[in-house]
């Protein structure tokens, strides 16, 4: 390379790596244009050891299947790739025991950032990620899921917000025997949710009857299995916890020969029946995924930044690990605003 373009291999390796040099505009243009010639890929491996710098960061989600998730990793690699980074994909399955098991993998591979949707299990109980999360010595941001001590940066959406929107839009429609699809574990998002929920209801005088209180676990599946009982019930509206809940409740009411919303009227959660062309077919709470993950990958780049100034040349993980003390002391929390979107028609209260 550094010969085709008649320079020494020194000039050649500082331009194509941006590092500051005095070079004429003329040589500079004869190194790039020689890396086109050749395709010229830098080898990212022997950069990392001369920056300090993997540029690769990582994502590890819950529920990899879930369209939630795949719209958010997407979102966020649109963002973070911006910005030069590659980012790693990882599925915990919800479990605790994985998502450390991953963290290990990940902190291995030297990667420069980790964003973090915890698993249901880290949200019932936070102790065993804050100890993982306090040893490493690169950014993490939590996304969609918040841990209650809030030790961490972390952006989410208001849940209390769209439950409670949820519970307005079906009292404006005059529904009065409504029910309720929601977690199991008492924790997190679908814990938020289901407070917003009663509490809409509350303030217009009615009461969440237990009998259409029900359990699901953001699985389609829980959706169709609580559906006849709520249909027994004979509620006229019910709110699910996410759309693939909603969707299963919709498919077995179609079973049975009734409809939504003439029969039975369903708000879903996360506005994600879109990529699967039902958006004409579902009434649901917008998370706002790209808000989501634009704040996640803004939180992160500044705290790269921040890493970037104060590096002097000395040990990466030392210097990392010192910057993240001093960021799990003051972390960033971010909400992000909800909104109801009816059959794509959009409703702001
Ligand atoms: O559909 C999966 C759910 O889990 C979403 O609502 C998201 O908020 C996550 O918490």
């Amino acid at each position: 390379m550094a010969k085709e373009a008649g320079v020494s291999i020194t000039s050649a390796s500082l331009v194509l790596n941006n590092r500051p040099m005095r070079v004429s505009k003329k040589k500079r243009a004869a190194i790039l244009d020689a890396a086109k010639q050749l395709n010229y890929v830098p080898n990212q491996t022997a950069r990392s050891l001369a920056t300090n710098r993997s540029m690769l960061l990582a994502l590890i989600v819950p529920d990899i299947q879930n369209l939630f998730f795949a719209s958010l990793a997407k979102s966020l690699e649109d963002s973070v790739s911006k910005h030069g980074y590659t980012l790693i994909i990882a599925n915990s399955d919800d479990s605790a025991v994985e998502e450390h098991n991953i963290l290990q993998r990940l902190e291995a591979r030297g990667i420069d950032g980790l964003f973090l949707v915890p698993s249901l299990e880290s949200v019932a109980d936070s102790k065993g990620l804050h100890k993982d999360v306090s040893r490493l010595y690169f950014p993490v941001v939590l996304g969609d899921r918040l841990v209650d001590e809030q030790w961490c940066d972390a952006v989410g959406s208001d849940n209390f917000m769209g439950g409670e929107l949820a519970a307005r839009f079906f009292i404006a429609q005059g529904h009065r025997k409504i029910a309720c699809i929601s977690g199991t574990n008492g924790s997190g998002n679908m814990n938020a949710r289901k407070s917003g929920f009663v509490s809409g209801l509350e303030k217009a005088g009615l009461q969440l009857d237990p009998s259409l209180d029900c359990d699901g676990d953001y699985h389609f599946s829980s959706g169709y299995r609580q559906a006849d009982h709520i249909i027994d019930q004979g509620a006229t509206a019910v709110f699910c916890g996410n759309d693939l809940m909603a969707l299963g409740f919709i498919k077995r009411l179609n079973e049975r020969q009734l409809k939504c919303p003439q029969d039975c009227s369903v708000i879903g959660y996360d506005d994600v029946a879109g990529c699967l062309g039902l958006e004409s077919e579902l009434t649901t709470i917008d998370q706002d995924i790209n808000s989501v993950a634009l704040a996640c990958s803004d939180c992160m780049m500044s705290r790269l930044e921040q890493l970037a100034s104060d590096d002097h040349g000395e040990d990466k993980k030392a210097r990392g690990k010192k910057k993240s003390q001093l960021w799990l002391k003051q972390p960033r929390q971010y909400l992000v605003q909800p909104k109801l979107v009816e059959n794509a028609t959009v409703y702001t209260f």
